[in-house]
């Protein structure tokens, strides 16, 4: 079974109540995810593989580490997932970056994918599937099968805030994939939104509705 973190850093959990708040605005709320996403890509990226390597400082040689560069690639699914690439993209400057565009069919809740455009060496890459939201899991699942199917065998899962019911269904049919979450809500409601969530993250971030 996947591993779940949740994130209780101090940074996130302050920036995530504003983010939440129904008073932050279109400017404010990109601002925040943003930094959100970047906080979350530090603590992510903890198991990054490390080599030796020497370097000459002013003093002496010395041995000292660098990333064993693996590489990286990012997959917001669209729109949402837009607003967490470049906070991300701070830290790992070199990743490259996919697209798999989803919308929840709103009546059946159901993911209708539209678009897909990933890197061309997609088997050699370590993967961050990201999204604000993981509500049913529906889009989740349906992105990292998409993923899959084109050859990803690493594959990571972050996402701002999830409901329970969607983080036990990723798990259930992704168990290879851990979940990396900034705050575990309390439950979906009738229409499929996470409470208390943040609303529709989409129209948030890009100021529609
Ligand atoms: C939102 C969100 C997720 C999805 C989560 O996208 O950004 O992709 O819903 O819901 P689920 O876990 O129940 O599948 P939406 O479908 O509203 O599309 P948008 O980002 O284009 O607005
Ligand atoms: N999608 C959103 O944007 N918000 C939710 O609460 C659920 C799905």
């Amino acid at each position: 079974m996947s591993k779940v973190f949740v994130f209780d850093h101090p940074l996130i959990q302050h920036k995530l109540t504003y983010i939440r708040s129904v008073e932050t605005g279109t400017k404010e709320f990109r601002e925040l995810v943003d930094e959100v996403a970047t906080l979350m890509a530090f603590e992510i990226t903890r198991d990054m593989p490390l080599v030796e390597t020497e370097v000459e400082t002013p003093v002496t040689k010395t041995k000292s580490m660098i990333l064993a560069g693996k590489k990286m690639g990012i997959v917001p699914i669209l729109r949402a997932g837009i607003g967490m690439v470049d906070g991300i993209l701070k830290l790992i400057p070199a990743a490259k970056v996919g697209h798999i565009g989803l919308y929840r069919d709103p009546q059946t809740l159901q993911p209708v994918e539209y678009y897909v455009k990933l890197p061309a060496d997609v088997e050699e890459r370590d993967f961050i599937v990201v999204d604000p939201m993981l509500a049913t899991g529906g889009s989740a699942i349906e992105a990292i099968n998409s993923l899959k199917k084109r050859g990803a065998t690493s594959i990571k899962f972050m996402c701002l805030i999830a409901a329970p019911e969607g983080v036990e269904l990723l798990q259930q049919a992704h168990p290879d994939v851990d979940v990396y979450i900034a705050a575990l809500d309390e439950k979906l409601n009738d229409h499929g939104y996470i409470v208390p969530g943040l609303g529709d993250a989409g129209d948030r971030l890009f100021g529609t509705k």
